[in-house]
């Protein structure tokens, strides 16, 4: 049998390739399946910026000069980290999810890792004959609900057995499963690209195929897992990038399914939804923005602030309102140095309720001048 032949071989599980092909089909299928890593920003992700690295870098590398360390301090997906981590020498990345943080780990981090262990383990989850197993807590809560019951059978099955060998695996292995998880779960959830809800009809059952992530170790990457105005405090870099929630969408709650599985210990939840206790709910959602945004910025240590926008305040339905208007960005910003504002039409992630006319992205570059930052945040900055 020539199976480098099979087309779609990676669309097959390994159960299926191997009762189709036979055992021999093995290392073809492991070839076809686990050489094509999920990309970075292969995930759906509410404002990742993915489609708009080049633009943003164009102009990041056009407006700054010496610049050897940059801070993506709401990294969300990491997707702007992803490219600063080709361009600078030190790179920081932070979010204050559990799940971002877990999967910047096995993207970046330097750390030991076996590709034979984690093909082997690989091979072993998606050989799990899904009858053989019992309903678990993932399949409890959200089993025909974000998840086919089959699917979410085997994914809380997993996560439970990643958890049981945690001893036997570096931490760089432990990561690498389970953000591979996630990358691998996203592909089949029942939903919209987050877990607010899920879609009200009936769940055909989906192929769950557990793939690999792109594994890389870059030195000069430091990960951190904290709220970004107390990093801001801690610091100094170049250039800070900033992409906070404009919204009333808290991401701790459309993302609520990955930090559960993340932290396994298996909270109570509650209402159709399944949402657990609130966890890591951001200022940036709340009315206080504007306050924390204007603490945020007259606490950073560097010479360039570069912050993303998009005006969606315009939009009709209330969670999509900014909390943050344009102008205010501006004014905090021409607080502390000069700065250039660019802007790029831009199709925002939309569940179908708002409609934006005119959406559009923009960019602030602000090139600080530390002496009038320090006459202008004399208030805040007192005492530090
Ligand atoms: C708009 S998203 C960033 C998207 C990101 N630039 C990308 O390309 O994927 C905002 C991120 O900020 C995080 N976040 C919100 N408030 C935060 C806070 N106070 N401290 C740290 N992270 C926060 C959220 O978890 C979310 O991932």
């Amino acid at each position: 049998m020539e199976y480098k032949k099979i087309e779609d071989l990676d669309t097959f599980t390994l159960k299926e390739a191997i009762s189709a092909y036979g055992s021999g089909v093995l290392p073809f299928w492991r070839e076809a399946v686990y050489k094509k890593p999920y990309k970075l920003e292969s995930r759906r992700y509410i404002g990742c910026k993915a489609k708009l690295i080049d633009w943003i870098f164009g102009l990041i590398e056009a407006e700054t000069e010496d610049v050897e360390t940059f801070c993506d301090i709401f990294a969300g997906t990491g997707s702007v980290s992803n490219r600063a981590v080709n361009l600078y020498k030190h790179v920081i990345i932070n979010d204050f999810l559990y799940s971002n943080n877990i999967i910047y780990k096995a993207f970046f981090a330097v750390g030991d890792w076996n590709e034979d262990k984690i093909f082997d383990l690989l091979d072993a989850f998606n050989n799990i004959d899904v009858d053989s197993i019992k309903d678990n807590y993932f399949s409890i809560n959200y089993g025909n609900k974000y998840f086919d019951m089959s699917s979410a059978k085997l994914i809380g099955h997993i996560r439970d057995v990643i958890e049981d060998i945690k001893s036997t695996l570096t931490e760089k292995e432990y990561c690498i499963l389970i953000a591979s998880l996630i990358y691998s779960m996203d592909r089949i959830a029942n939903t919209l690209g987050h877990f607010e809800a899920y879609i009200k009809k009936e769940i055909k059952p989906r192929k769950f195929i557990m793939r690999l992530i792109d594994v890389r170790s870059i030195e000069g990457v430091t990960i951190y897992k904290e709220d970004a105005n107390e990093l801001a405090r801690q610091v100094h870099t170049d250039i800070v990038y900033l992409d906070p929630p404009y919204n009333s969408r808290q991401y701790s709650r459309f993302y609520h399914v990955y930090e559960v599985l993340v932290k396994w210990n298996k909270p109570e939840l509650k209402g159709d939804a399944r949402k657990p206790a609130e966890e890591n709910m951001s200022d940036y959602c709340r009315t206080k923005a504007f306050n924390a945004f204007t603490d945020l910025v007259a606490n950073i240590d560097a010479k360039y602030i570069v912050v993303s926008y998009n005006n969606t305040y315009k939009s009709k339905s209330s969670s999509s309102e900014n909390k943050i208007k344009l102008e205010q960005i501006e004014d905090v910003l021409n607080k502390c140095g000069t700065t250039k504002v660019y802007t790029h039409k831009h199709q925002a992630f939309n569940a179908g309720k708002t409609e934006f006319d005119d959406h559009k992205e923009y960019l602030f570059i602000t090139k600080v001048d530390n002496e009038k930052r320090n006459s202008s945040f004399s208030t805040i900055l007192c005492g530090r």
